[in-house]
């Protein structure tokens, strides 16, 4: 039986892996931080040398992207040295799924984003997962980054359950309307990751690794459309107004266009990605549930 490691097994994808693997054939570990520091290359070295690794969904990440503007070497311990880390303590036949962010790039065209398009990280955030992502694109251990948007989930802290408790304490809301993205439910992201493993353990060809794929939900909305369909799906009565960005100044800069073309991820893993609103509806009824 193939042995797993989810690392950052408390973070949204992680408890999200957590959920899949009741149903799974494979033999999973989940490494909370404590269990396991990513940035820690010595726990790092141990770990994978004293226990038989066949995959690793690193979902360890720092991911408090305002925060990471006046923690830069944290950010770094992580997000870069972490995954350079893993790459060399794993063996030759380990396969790591990465996750990484739509922050690394600053696209105006208004067309989805394709792997190839130049990155532009906009914030340090950015920086330091683009970093991590290099390490990977360089390496000839088997690793393949997948870049995803927005995610948020049941479990953690996301704009989803923002929406909820803000409409709970407030009459009226003011949410950005000139970001525009795809929401990722963490579910339908870990539910694919485990497709994508399966066409990796059983493909001949090396070419699949050390890439770049894009995985979200499909869907082309800004923060106001999302609020709005949050509350919508949740029979919420509020008033909510449309604001710019430039109204609701934050540390670090985000991206006004980070729509991503799943094509590849779709063709390469013959993965369909979900629409945006059916997967927020899944998420909420399971969030009114618990
Ligand atoms: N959330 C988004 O909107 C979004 C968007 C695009 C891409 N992504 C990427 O998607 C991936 C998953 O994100 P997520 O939303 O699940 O993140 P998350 O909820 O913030 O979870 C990250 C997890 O990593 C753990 N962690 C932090 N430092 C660590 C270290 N040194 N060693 C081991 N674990 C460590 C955290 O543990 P502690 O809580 O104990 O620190 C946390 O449980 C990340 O790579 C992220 O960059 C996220």
């Amino acid at each position: 039986m193939k042995n797993i490691i989810v690392t950052g097994a408390n973070g949204q994808l992680g408890m999200e892996f957590k959920d899949l693997a009741i149903h799974s054939k494979f033999n999973f570990t989940f490494l909370t931080s404590n269990d396991l520091d990513i940035s820690n290359r010595s726990a790092v070295d141990s770990y994978l040398d004293e226990n038989k690794v066949d995959v690793i969904f690193n979902c360890a990440a720092y991911t408090k992207v305002d925060l990471a503007e006046t923690e830069k070497t944290k950010a770094y311990e992580v997000n870069a040295n972490g995954v350079k880390n893993i790459l060399d303590a794993m063996s030759e036949d380990c396969i790591m799924i990465h996750y990484s962010t739509d922050y690394v790039y600053q696209s105006l065209s208004g067309i989805a984003i394709k792997e190839n398009e130049e990155t532009y990280p906009s914030n340090i955030y950015a920086v330091s997962k683009l970093a991590g992502d290099h390490h990977i694109l360089k390496s000839d251990k088997k690793a393949i980054v997948l870049r995803t948007s927005w995610v948020y989930s049941s479990f953690g802290h996301n704009f989803v359950k923002t929406m909820l408790r803000l409409a709970d304490k407030f009459d009226e809301l003011k949410i950005v309307n000139d970001q525009i993205g795809s929401p990722t439910y963490a579910k339908d992201l870990a539910s694919a990751s485990l497709t994508i493993l399966n066409v990796l353990f059983h493909s001949n060809d090396d070419a699949i690794f050390n890439k770049v794929y894009h995985y979200s939900n499909l869907g082309t909305i800004s923060w106001f459309d999302f609020a709005n369909e949050i509350f919508n799906q949740s029979n919420i009565e509020i008033s909510i107004k449309g604001i710019p960005t430039s109204e609701y100044p934050t540390p670090a800069a985000r991206p006004a266009w980070s729509v991503l073309d799943c094509s590849l991820v779709s063709e390469t893993f013959d993965i369909q990605c979900l629409p945006w609103k059916e997967s927020l509806k899944i998420c909420l009824q399971k969030i009114q549930s618990e």
